[in-house]
């Protein structure tokens, strides 16, 4: 009977003169004195062979081991942590150049979308913005889109869930409806942003993606002004003034026009991406439609403007070369990466 009492002894004094120096023989302390199969827990059992009035004491004693084991333990871990602490600090070489800090690159959106936004700021042109999530009124109706055009059909626009009224906007020119009814003329502005349409994703389109609208609202604003400004921003952007304007239709404008930029088909890529014209189409534009301007409360007797709308990702894809539109949306850093270089 006094033999357990005399095992518990035993375990105490060993745990008090333990002195594991390495992680390793400290892990084992942990394993014999505090582990699921430690040599205390069977000792607990053995309360049933002490005598009633002896459980007690005994009960204590095996209590004792265990609050030891565990306090000495932690004591032990720390006092070996600071152990190796100091002897890192000792081996530590202060002349060792640092580790850089790996840079992250602008998106290449973002740098085709500032370039655009630049070239058009030297002219005079200041930014305005729109909300992503628009009313019918400034998306369609104000400019002039009636109720029953196809762009208005649910198949193209993402409406609102129970709302017939609120969309996300399909292109930037509720921008231009909002900066007419919020400025007077002389008005010259451009709305960078993001659009949104219900299309099937492909390595061509998607269901987001990036606009740039222009609008230049004064008096006697003409057609060839328009030309101008255009012929300007072609030749900064793509370092050619040669442009064409096809005829087009926009309810929003008129008249209305295409614009392409000559790229010519000395190379393979240029021709591909002509489809074998030389020709690349760039924006659509036009004269503001004089409804648009009254609808937003300026008088189209005094005022005339022009204004344009293009899409920023397939310019990316021709200045960068990139084959899928989807890889600008996937965020994949070995794609980003590349872009490391581009200011
Ligand atoms: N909003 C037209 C589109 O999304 C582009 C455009 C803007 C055309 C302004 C003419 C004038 O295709």
């Amino acid at each position: 009977m006094a033999e357990v009492f005399e095992t518990v002894e035993q375990l105490i004094s060993e745990i008090e003169s333990a002195k594991p120096d390495t992680p390793e023989a400290l892990e084992q302390f942990r394993i014999r004195f505090l582990g699921s199969k430690n040599v205390i827990k069977p000792l607990f059992g053995e309360i049933r062979n002490v005598p009633n009035e002896r459980k007690k004491e005994y009960g204590q004693l095996v209590n004792k081991a265990k609050e030891l084991a565990e306090a000495r333990y932690n004591s032990l871990k720390e006092a070996l942590a600071a152990q190796s602490e100091a002897a890192a600090a000792k081996e530590l070489d202060l002349t060792r150049p640092g580790d850089p800090f790996g840079l992250g690159s602008r998106h290449p959106i973002s740098t085709t979308l500032n370039r655009i936004v630049t070239i058009f700021q030297r002219m005079g042109f200041s930014v305005a913005e729109g909300p992503d999530i628009e009313d019918d009124w400034h998306n369609f109706t104000a400019m002039n889109t009636p109720e029953d055009h196809p762009a208005r059909d649910m198949q193209d626009t993402f409406y609102l869930r129970n709302s017939a009224e609120l969309l996300l906007r399909t292109h930037t020119s509720p921008v231009q409806a909002r900066v007419m009814t919020s400025q007077k003329p002389p008005i010259r502005i451009i709305a960078p942003g993001r659009v949104y349409r219900s299309e099937t994703i492909s390595a061509r389109s998607h269901a987001q993606f990036h606009q740039v609208e222009g609008l230049y609202v004064d008096e006697g604003v003409s057609f060839a002004d328009m030309k101008q400004t255009l012929m300007y921003f072609a030749q900064e952007m793509f370092g050619t003034p040669k442009i064409r304007l096809r005829p087009s239709y926009f309810p929003f404008t008129e008249p209305s026009a295409e614009m392409d930029v000559w790229i010519g088909m000395d190379n393979e890529k240029n021709y591909r991406l002509s489809k074998g014209t030389g020709w690349l189409e760039i924006l659509g534009c036009g004269m503001v439609d004089p409804q648009v301007l009254e609808n937003c409360g300026i008088d189209p007797e005094r005022y005339s403007g022009f204004a344009f709308g293009m899409g920023i990702e397939r310019q990316a894809m021709r200045l960068y070369d990139i084959p899928d539109i989807r890889l600008f949306f996937e965020n994949d850093v070995r794609f980003l990466e590349q872009f490391k270089a581009v200011i």
